[in-house]
């Protein structure tokens, strides 16, 4: 867990719920279709099924609290009906603009009930409006800032309630999380960029004057004070996975949204001192959000990049200022992609000409440009690298290849399309190869393998929470789940999920959805895991509803783009 609650404090902070923070509804830049709050059940019911909302429009969203229970009742109960529909998992729910249908005749998971009252549990409510869902519902352990809605975290839970034909929370998320980026951001004296998007932000309810504001924290809360620059590439992912979904446009074409995503990507292709198209990031910048070796060029940030990159190229109007960065993107995505698929790529090959290198090359003819020291490599590859498969590795820049296996990254270079298919299916061979070490009990290792002894110490700066397969040092992590299956279903290895959700199903529910679990295997729930940690919950629903209903993965794949696929061979495995 990154951070420490965001707080109330006297110190200026510009965290402070003051009233340059507040808003009203009436500032938002669109109407967002306003729940009604106080329907009768019958009338719940009509609405479900008719989704004609307009009729309850004049009933005002700012409600008291008192009516907002009432109102929550109310929503309670249409969940209950929602679940109830939902379970028998065939009939598609009304109000879709693309209505989805779930395989007929299949029988759901007895968890899957479960864990949609638990999701729904999780909602977070802004001034009578669901706009998010909180990280974990556990009061059992010290709260740190597991009561708030960060932005990575919310994703899976978007991805399920847009399959689950609930397209509104995730409208109000966006728009609220792009109201947050317009925020002064400061951390001490330094002023960040405009563009960064929050960690993480929560609602703070003033008793005495009976008002809700935002409280977010883009890494000023955060321990470590770490930089969340995954949020903004997540933010444009889930507004593409929106539109993708709902077929509604309109919401990306505000200009507000163009905007928005305009100074996110300000933020990366800014030109610098740069001599890669891979983004430079601080440690702990993304999920693995503490200090684990991944500073430089981490996967996670580049596949992020890379699929952000790609969705705001078709979400960004081609008017004058989005046909700029529009070829701004088209420059940096072909050069991102040469970069990745060269010198992130490793398979046997690849491994045995890198352990054959020779160093201190000079000049444009060197093959080994980086300049890295194969007495740099790790034993453990040796073994790991199976005859069969591949992948991409975690890192690379001067005389640096850190060559641990991350899941996020992998799942996204494939989806996202910036493996080519060559690269995607040896990616899913070495999992296949490799299963006990990736997935063993519980699906999936965050990265492998863990550091340990010396190089723990060195690297993670002695961190007690992350010891070796533990959390993010080689610990499994359930959210994974849903990468892995749209990752296999886009490969067309749906298989290998299913034997993933498997294990997942016999433990999650039992164990109470642990954040994380430890162990080489993943046998155990995690030291410091929290219990009911929505994305646990919301991963596995997402990996659920995508095996039974492919068509979903539309919402979180891209096509491969041809133009992006340039003829030079490298391996005989594969082309870049
Ligand atoms: C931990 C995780 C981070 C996650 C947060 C909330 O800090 O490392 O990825 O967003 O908890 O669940």
């Amino acid at each position: 867990m990154s951070g420490l609650s965001v707080e109330v404090s006297e110190n200026g902070h510009t965290s402070l719920p003051d009233a340059s923070y507040a808003y009203d509804e009436t500032e938002d830049f669109a109407k967002l279709d306003h729940k009604p709050r106080l329907l009768s059940l019958e009338n719940r019911q009509r609405s479900l099924d008719e989704r004609s909302l307009s009729e309850f429009s004049h009933i005002s969203p700012n409600l008291t609290s008192q009516t907002e229970n009432i109102s929550r009742l109310a929503d309670h109960l249409e969940n209950m009906f929602a679940t109830s529909r939902r379970s028998g998992f065939n009939t598609p729910r009304s109000g879709l603009s693309t209505p989805r249908s779930y395989a007929a005749g299949f029988e759901p998971h007895p968890i899957v009930g479960e864990a949609w009252e638990a999701l729904r549990r999780s909602l977070v409510y802004f001034r009578g409006q669901p706009v998010g869902t909180i990280a974990a519902l556990d009061n059992s352990e010290e709260k740190l800032n597991y009561d708030q809605v960060f932005v990575r975290d919310f994703v899976p839970s978007a991805l399920a309630f847009l399959m689950n034909g609930e397209p509104e929370i995730v409208k109000n998320f966006l728009l609220k999380t792009l109201r947050l980026q317009s925020w002064e951001k400061k951390i001490d004296r330094f002023q960040l960029g405009e563009g960064v998007m929050p960690a993480s932000f929560k609602v703070f309810h003033d008793p005495v004057r009976n008002h809700e504001t935002l409280i977010a924290d883009f890494g000023e809360s955060a321990i470590g004070r770490v930089a969340p620059v995954d949020s903004g590439f997540w933010w444009i992912i889930l507004l593409r996975a929106y539109t993708k979904s709902t077929g509604d446009s309109t919401l990306a074409e505000m200009p507000e949204c163009q905007k928005g995503m305009r100074l996110i990507l300000s933020l990366c292709l800014s030109e610098g001192f740069d001599t890669f198209p891979t983004l430079l990031c601080a440690d702990g910048c993304s999920m693995i959000d503490r200090r684990m070796g991944v500073y430089g060029y981490p996967i996670e940030i580049q596949t992020l990049f890379f699929m952000a990159l790609r969705s705001a190229q078709v979400l960004l109007k081609h008017d004058d200022e989005g046909k700029e960065f529009i070829e701004r993107i088209v420059k940096r995505l072909h050069a991102l992609s040469y970069h990745m698929r060269a010198y992130y790529w490793l398979d046997f090959k690849q491994l045995n000409d890198i352990y054959r290198y020779k160093t201190e090359e000079y000049s444009h003819t060197a093959v080994n440009k980086f300049n890295v020291m194969p007495d740099s490599l790790p034993e453990w590859v040796f073994d790991f690298m199976p005859n069969r498969g591949g992948y991409f590795i975690g890192n690379v820049g001067p005389a640096n290849m850190d060559v641990r296996w991350f899941c996020l990254g992998n799942c996204i270079a494939i989806l996202s399309s910036l493996a080519t298919s060559e690269q995607s299916t040896a990616i899913m061979d070495l999992i296949e190869e490799r299963w006990e070490e990736l997935v063993g009990e519980m699906p999936v290792k965050v990265c492998y393998p863990a550091i340990e002894s010396h190089e723990w110490r060195i690297v993670t700066g002695c961190d007690p929470k992350n010891t070796r397969w533990s959390y993010h040092n080689g610990g499994s992590w359930p959210v994974l789940l849903w990468l892995l299956t749209a990752a296999c279903i886009k490969t067309g290895r749906p298989q290998i999920a299913r034997r993933a959700i498997a294990l997942a199903e016999s433990r999650l529910l039992k164990d109470n959805w642990p954040e994380y679990y430890d162990g080489k295997l993943g046998r155990y729930i995690g030291k410091q895991a929290r219990k009911f940690q929505t994305w646990s919950i919301a991963g596995y629903l997402v990996a659920k509803m995508m095996l039974e209903d492919p068509s979903h993965l539309g919402m979180v794949a891209l096509e491969e783009d041809k133009q992006m696929k340039p003829v030079l061979k490298r391996s005989v495995s594969w082309t870049i």
